[in-house]
């Protein structure tokens, strides 16, 4: 029987590409994917933990998804399995059980190639299901062979967890301790994809520039090193990777920018602030001047490297000048685009128990507004930087206006092209017109897209 399964998917990346494992391991029970939760014959919520009021949001959620099995079974259109997977999963689980108790099933990130499984146990009425252990067989080596995506841009994912400890983030506690998969695996994985038509591949990790998988004769391979045999992959056109952390930007890894063709030039590479105490009480291991010399280092092999971070303004105890600091070290990188974020204590993270010296509520908002306003600023002087000039973008889907196509350029911005659409899935050149606070417009060069494509 074709069963509908609906994911809601929440957060980071590495989430958007264990949704779609999840889905493919559900494929074989006769789940198809429905955007629609009142059809769903199961729906998981894949959960974030990083975000404020996390799990509210996942209460709220999971209240309407009751309330729409309530509806399904008075329509006579049979039970919803409801599922819990991802970061609140994984921190929340026995609370989730508690207080949401018609939840059938709650699983951390660790556990979903178990998913088979635990739907066989639910149908077959065995009650609730809490799997939030790390268990030791590693969830890859569980995942069916024909698990591909059939995106042009795909993400793949290579490294999950993190050691780093960062005083503010929950990440090591859900996600646990890093581990890398072996090169082998990756390989044949990106080789599916491309044969299923992938022409870009973005290598996910926490921590993904501390990868350290098993190579063919059982020694560790660094990130570089995978991406250098990554790109020998026939038919890959292009490779990114994200998050990286400063730390881990060994030399390989900077002078890989210049060397591999494939690798596209953008950098995602969070500094969180720009003074060195703030650093030193998040734990993140280096002052902001070592920071700035890794970026010229980046700069050195990549001219035309754009850049990329996260900040947190208003961690606890940091003072006006420290914020300025952090203003300071924008203005000397100069990126192309930034996520900024309050920052709002984690229960469990060492920076959640600084109680006497949280920040007002009102002095971050105001913080953030002025640290917005400046990366807004770079963003839209970056992207005016390209009006006139020519681009390679990969044209990936339709966009919101008739005849017209949306795809990535090398630097990761949207670029929107008047095009039909039989042209989605190649690499075209594009004259750059407009330079927008969040993408670019402008028109294909002629004869630089096959049109027998
Ligand atoms: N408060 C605010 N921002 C946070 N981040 C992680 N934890 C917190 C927190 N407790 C931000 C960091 C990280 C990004 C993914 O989310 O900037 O790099
Ligand atoms: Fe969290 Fe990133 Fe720090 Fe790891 S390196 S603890 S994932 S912020």
């Amino acid at each position: 029987m074709n069963k509908k399964l609906y994911i809601s998917t929440y957060g980071c990346q590495m989430n958007v590409y264990d949704s779609a494992r999840m889905a493919d391991l559900m494929s074989p029970l006769g789940y198809s994917l429905t955007n629609k939760p009142a059809d769903a014959d199961m729906a998981i919520l894949n959960t974030c933990h990083i975000r404020e009021k996390a799990s509210e949001k996942t209460f709220s959620e999971l209240g309407r998804l009751r309330n729409l099995r309530r509806d399904k079974k008075s329509r006579d259109e049979g039970d919803m399995i409801i599922a819990v997977a991802g970061c609140v999963a994984q921190a929340e689980g026995a609370e989730i059980m508690k207080r949401a108790p018609y939840v059938d099933m709650v699983f951390g990130p660790q556990s979903y190639h178990h998913l088979p499984e635990m739907v066989a146990q639910a149908t077959r009425g065995v009650g609730h299901i809490l799997e939030t252990e790390f268990p030791v067989e590693p969830k890859f080596d569980h995942l069916p062979e024909e698990a591909i995506d059939k995106n042009l841009s795909a993400f793949l994912t290579v490294q999950e967890g993190c050691d780093k400890f960062c005083a503010f983030c929950v990440v090591p506690y859900t996600r646990g301790a890093e581990f890398s998969r072996p090169v082998a695996a990756i390989i044949d994985e990106a080789k599916r994809m491309v044969a299923a038509g992938t022409r870009e591949i973005t290598l996910l990790g926490q921590n993904v520039n501390a990868y350290h998988g098993e190579g063919a004769d059982g020694k560790s391979v660094s990130l570089a090193r995978l991406i250098k045999e990554l790109a020998e992959v026939e038919g890959l056109d292009r490779l990114r990777y994200t998050t990286s952390h400063p730390l881990e930007m060994s030399e390989d890894l900077c002078s890989a920018h210049r060397d591999i063709d494939i690798l596209m030039p953008y950098l995602h590479l969070p500094v969180q602030a720009g003074s060195d105490r703030i650093l030193a009480a998040m734990n993140r291991r280096h002052t902001a001047d070592e920071y700035r010399r890794i970026i010229d280092k980046l700069r050195h092999y990549r001219p035309d490297l754009a850049l990329s971070g996260d900040f947190i303004v208003g961690f606890p105890g940091e003072t006006d000048q420290e914020f300025e600091d952090t203003l300071q070290l924008v203005r000397d990188v100069e990126y192309a685009q930034a996520y900024s974020f309050k920052y709002s204590p984690r229960p469990g993270t060492p920076a959640a128990a600084l109680d006497g010296e949280m920040i007002d509520e009102a002095v971050k908002s105001e913080r953030l507004a002025r640290l917005q306003a400046l990366l807004n600023e770079q963003q839209l002087a970056y992207n005016r930087s390209f009006v006139g000039k020519e681009i390679d973008v990969l044209l990936e889907r339709e966009g919101k206006r008739e005849g017209q196509l949306v795809g990535r350029s090398p630097y990761m911005q949207s670029v929107f092209v008047p095009s039909p659409s039989h042209r989605i899935g190649n690499i075209a050149t594009v004259i750059v017109r407009e330079g927008n606070a969040n993408s670019l417009r402008g028109e294909l060069k002629p004869g630089s897209v096959a049109d027998a494509a």
